[in-house]
């Protein structure tokens, strides 16, 4: 890259089903990387063994530093799952069998921050300006996308409440595969292209304010895949999305349908089973 990154994050989901030897060939490519590399976890790297082989490769699953004026955040949103497993005497390859499906139901709504997560978050910023910029990494989206795939933490709102007295907040996510764009008050997130595998938008439409993505080409293996440049200019966190194969042509979508269509708000099963 030129001029070279300052860092790479890779936000989770390096192996597929957890297993010691996807996780070492994650680890031995990224040597290739000469820049310094963070990470975070996501659900695919962590119900074989919960986390143990990925924390002995890439250490803490939450961290904290400053950089160029900028406090970056890596939060955990995948280790927390309620324990399905136990009472049901899964092994653990059934149980990340479980996680590692895309609308499986026996998993639950297994993302969340929790909330020693949240207290330690809220006294990370407790030490910032409220003004000064802060990018957030999370696996999954920090808010509700498409709650039956697990697009979004189960205790988002509270994480919005920690976040809320802070004015220029970005927060960059995983695991949904595709651009995706959104704000909530102060808080943006937007959505990380996979280095693999292209899913599909959530049936029920893109949140508002979401530009939905288009695949241009569904034969073409790398269409939809691909990873993004963040910079800053002023104190604004700019995201450039890289896609491998690009094509020349694009084609730009109509409006989102939910844009026409009045929301309805309203507590289900999952808030009412995990309280926060
Ligand atoms: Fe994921």
């Amino acid at each position: 890259m030129s001029p070279p990154a300052d860092f790479l994050i890779f936000g989770g989901d390096i192996a597929q089903l957890g297993k010691i030897e996807e996780l070492e060939l994650g680890a031995e490519l990224l040597k290739e990387v000469k820049a310094r590399q963070v990470f975070i976890p996501g659900e695919h790297d962590w119900y074989l063994d919960m986390g143990k082989k990925w924390g002995q490769l890439f250490g803490e699953p939450h961290w904290t530093f400053d950089h160029k004026g900028v406090r970056f955040i890596g939060l955990d949103t995948v280790s927390r799952a309620p324990d399905y497993w136990t009472v049901k005497n899964m092994s653990p390859e059934e149980r990340m069998g479980h996680m590692a499906t895309l609308d499986g139901s026996v998993a639950g709504p297994w993302a969340g921050v929790g909330r020693d997560q949240l207290d330690w978050l809220s006294k990370t910023l407790s030490t910032w300006d409220k003004s000064r910029p802060v990018v957030i990494f999370s696996h999954n989206p920090l808010y509700e996308y498409y709650p039956p795939w697990n697009f979004w933490v189960r205790d988002w709102r509270e994480v919005n409440d920690v976040l809320k007295p802070y004015a220029n907040v970005t927060n960059i996510h995983g695991h949904v595969h595709q651009v995706l764009y959104n704000e909530i008050g102060t808080m943006r997130s937007i959505g990380m292209l996979a280095t693999s595998w292209p899913w599909p938008y959530a049936p029920e439409g893109v949140p508002k304010l979401t530009k939905p993505m288009i695949r241009v080409d569904p034969g073409d293996i790398y269409d939809g895949v691909g990873w993004g440049n963040l910079s800053m200019r002023g104190d604004r966190i700019e995201n450039e999305y890289i896609m491998w194969g690009r094509k020349e042509v694009f084609v730009q979508s109509g409006p989102d349908s939910s844009l026409s269509q009045p929301e309805i708000l309203r507590s289900r099963i999952a808030d009412k089973l995990y309280p926060y």
